[in-house]
């Protein structure tokens, strides 16, 4: 894809230190585009060499974060087989050195939840509905989630997010501990954009530092499990249980596993 494409659907605002990235496809639902992961990916690594950016802030449009990854591009990755090896956004926001501030409106799906897990600040308007589909589409867990997410809440309350794959609200996602605070949709931009200023006031060597401090007991085992979730992730793609719920998902009907052991 083009940059031109990148660029309409991902917009970039570098201001008062805060880098803001808007996920910008609202007609689906801010479905990822591997050119919207890559500017993504730019966007954070150049902010983490860039000392004028103290902060990154991602957000979605208004009643939408985003519904993930494109899913049309996993069904026509499915063959490849490097469609998450070669994602540029999953290092590049599990390695960020500089803090990230998430502001969640409407529908958060697969990535668009487990990216929050990196995040150290989450928001989310009433309206958030979070969602880990990816048993339901005959995948498995990425972006460190197997690891992060019974960590986070334990095991259990985990289980359910990944195995059952049904949407929680905002109230339950603060309360299992990916959320820092809900608000009203109204009040949701000055809520992160409020945080994303008194952080970029902070001493920034000391905001850095403490962040590197709070991951450095899990940083090593989470990037070895990431590698290992990407390589099942692969294989699962190409998986006749992925190609049955893509082939659902595009035909708007339910898909029916019953066939498979
Ligand atoms: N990839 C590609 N297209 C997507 C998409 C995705 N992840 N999510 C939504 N879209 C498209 C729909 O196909 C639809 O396109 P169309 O108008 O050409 O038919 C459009 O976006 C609007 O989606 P729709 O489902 O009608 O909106 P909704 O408000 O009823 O539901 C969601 C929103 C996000 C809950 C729902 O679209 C959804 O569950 N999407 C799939 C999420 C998913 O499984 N992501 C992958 C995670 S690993």
């Amino acid at each position: 894809m083009t940059e031109q494409h990148s660029a309409k659907n991902i917009l970039l605002d570098s201001r008062d230190g805060i880098l803001r990235i808007q996920m910008n496809r609202p007609e689906k639902k801010n479905a990822l585009s591997r050119a919207m992961y890559q500017t993504m990916a730019d966007a954070l690594v150049g902010a983490d060499r860039d000392d004028s950016i103290r902060v990154a802030l991602i957000t979605g449009t208004e009643d939408c974060f985003t519904s993930g990854n494109d899913l049309a591009d996993f069904q026509a990755a499915a063959s490849s087989g490097n469609e998450r090896k070669l994602n540029p956004f999953l290092p590049a926001i599990s390695r960020m050195k500089k803090p990230v501030i998430a502001a969640v409106s409407g529908p958060a799906v697969g990535i668009g939840t487990t990216m929050l897990l990196h995040c150290d600040l989450v928001f989310a308007g009433t309206s958030a509905r979070f969602q880990l589909p990816f048993v339901n589409l005959g995948l498995c867990p990425e972006l460190g989630s197997s690891f992060l997410l019974p960590r986070i809440m334990g095991h259990q309350k985990a289980a359910r997010l990944l195995l059952l794959g049904e949407p929680f609200g905002a109230e339950i996602a603060c309360e299992l501990g990916i959320v820092n605070e809900v608000c009203e949709e109204g009040k949701l931009s000055e809520l992160a954009v409020g945080a994303a200023r008194r952080l970029a006031g902070q001493p920034p060597a000391s905001v850095r530092l403490t962040k590197a401090l709070m991951k450095r007991a899990h940083e090593k085992t989470l990037q070895e499990i990431m590698e290992e979730e990407i390589e099942h992730f692969s294989n699962r793609l190409s998986s006749p249980e992925a190609a049955e719920a893509f082939q659902a998902f595009a035909e708007k009907r339910k898909p029916d596993f019953s066939r498979f052991s």
